[in-house]
């Protein structure tokens, strides 16, 4: 019988959990089953997830910000079966195709005009591996600055300037010259640039673990240190990018002039991946500087026609659907209507965020039994609260949310751009909801502790039951 990717996908459909326990990420597995967050999901469409009972839940991660444009969206899928109709010729390699060059047309459109030239590669980690190799070709220098708390991807040059040591530990050691600045830190950066061995300054605008970012002044300021002292500016807007704050970029909230910017995740409209570095062509022609350099740089899948077509559609989807204004709207409605629940639930310290990138955290209660709640949870785990948090969310009010980073009592928001003020108006009252459960101290602990060892003992089971048969 030939192939039927249908069939398999609905006689297999179930099986979801227990092959990846076979055959890939056990861990991975019992976290989510830890968690409750090991559901089904077999279709997908805008903002909405849902399982086989046909239930709905609301999708606030967006994939880790791959679908600003929403899942499924009805017009990069046709990019995709007319690319395939058309039977085009596909990474020939030694060749110019007609749709890497639309894309980076279309993309430094987008861009601020001293941003001239594009290299495509397939992920965020990528891009940024690429950017530190024109950073040092273009400058002959060899250090790179980034920020404490930065995430950059996980290969090795990226991993090497991420600046979190949960993600480091058991790799070292690193392989790019490294010096990292607190956030804000103007004369640290400043220290560091005087020494003429720097080759950029790499920074997420917007930060994805914790969204964090600095006071107005910062950017600006280090812009024009890295600039006096011979350093190029690298803006990772792979996360932030593609109008995830509710500007194209993240940077034009402080008006700068990066040197680079790299690019990912929503670029591939949510199904092939794609990155992209945009540079100047002064940088990019220091690289590709001889006829024997012209591809000293690539990746064989990098223009490939399906990345390149998904990522004319998803330009054309964010431009035609306004999403870049909608996210400025609804993230700043969202934003006001969690800062709202500020005076009536005391474990909220802070929602921060741009456009639809957005944190909220918390912090101990006043309260006596919920003051000791909190502390003898984080004397359990620092990062525990947060859990308390998202699980609720997703068990109770099928909302998909997420941890914002190792250790911190922090929750991250992260919907696609096209949500209306349904989504919000469903979001905030769920937040408030499972904010209340949480005030129940020190019921919801003993829950998540409870269930955290049942489903440890049953994780066990099952691993046996696996090896037996
Ligand atoms: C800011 C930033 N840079 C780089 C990366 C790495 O991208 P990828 O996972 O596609 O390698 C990520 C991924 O989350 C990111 O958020």
């Amino acid at each position: 019988m030939s192939f039927d990717l249908k069939n398999l996908v609905a006689t297999r459909m179930g099986e979801n959990y227990q092959l990846h326990g076979q055959h890939l990420n056990p861990t991975l597995v019992e976290v989510l089953r830890i968690t409750g967050f090991d559901k089904v999901y077999v279709r997908a469409e805008g903002a909405y997830l849902y399982d086989a009972a046909g239930h709905e839940y609301l999708d606030f991660l967006s994939g880790y910000g791959v679908f600003n444009m929403g899942r499924n969206h009805p017009i990069v899928k046709k990019a995709i079966r007319d690319t395939l109709d058309l039977d085009l010729p596909n990474m020939v390699q030694l060749d110019c195709s007609l749709l890497s060059g639309l894309l980076a047309e279309a993309l430094l459109k987008k861009s601020p005009s001293h941003l001239e030239a594009v290299f495509f590669c397939n992920s965020g980690t990528e891009a940024i591996e690429g950017a530190i190799k024109f950073a040092r070709a273009a400058t002959g220098r060899s250090k790179i600055i980034s920020l404490k708390g930065c995430y950059h991807g996980l290969s090795y040059g990226s991993l090497s300037v991420t600046g979190n040591a949960n993600f480091q530990e058991g790799f070292g050691p690193f392989l790019v010259d490294v010096a990292r600045v607190r956030l804000g830190d103007l004369h640290a950066l400043e220290r560091l640039l005087e020494k003429g061995d720097v080759a950029a300054f790499l920074f997420e605008p917007v930060q994805g673990k914790g969204v964090n970012f600095p006071r107005d002044d910062f950017y600006p300021k280090a812009q024009a240190l890295c600039h006096s002292h011979g350093a190029l500016v690298i803006c990772d807007e792979v996360q932030s990018g593609m109008g995830r704050t509710g500007k194209w970029w993240a940077f034009q909230h402080w008006d700068l002039e990066p040197d680079i910017i790299t690019v990912a995740k929503s670029l591939s409209g949510g199904f092939v991946p794609c990155g992209a570095i945009l540079t100047k062509r002064a940088i990019y022609q220091k690289v590709f500087s001889r006829l024997d350099r012209a591809v000293v740089h690539s990746s064989t899948f990098g223009r490939n026609n399906l990345a390149m077509a998904c990522g004319l559609a998803a330009l054309d989807v964010l431009e035609n659907e306004k999403l870049i204004e909608n996210s400025a709207i609804m993230g700043q409605k969202l934003l006001e209507e969690l800062d709202a629940l500020r005076a009536k639930h005391s474990l909220i310290r802070e929602v921060r965020g741009k456009g639809l990138m957005i944190a909220i955290e918390f912090q101990e209660p006043p309260q006596t039994g919920l003051k000791l709640a909190w502390r003898i949870m984080h004397r359990i785990d620092h990062g525990l609260f947060a859990q308390l948090v998202i699980v609720p969310l997703l068990s109770r009010h099928r909302v998909l949310t997420q941890v914002a980073g190792h250790n911190m009592d922090v929750i991250k928001i992260l919907p696609p751009l096209i949500i209306t003020e349904r989504e919000i108006e469903y979001f905030v009252k769920a937040f408030d909801e499972a904010l209340q459960g949480c005030r129940q101290f020190p019921g919801p602990i003993l829950e998540l502790a409870r269930n955290t060892a049942l489903r440890r003992l049953k994780g066990k089971d099952h691993h046996a039951n696996g090896r037996a048969s």
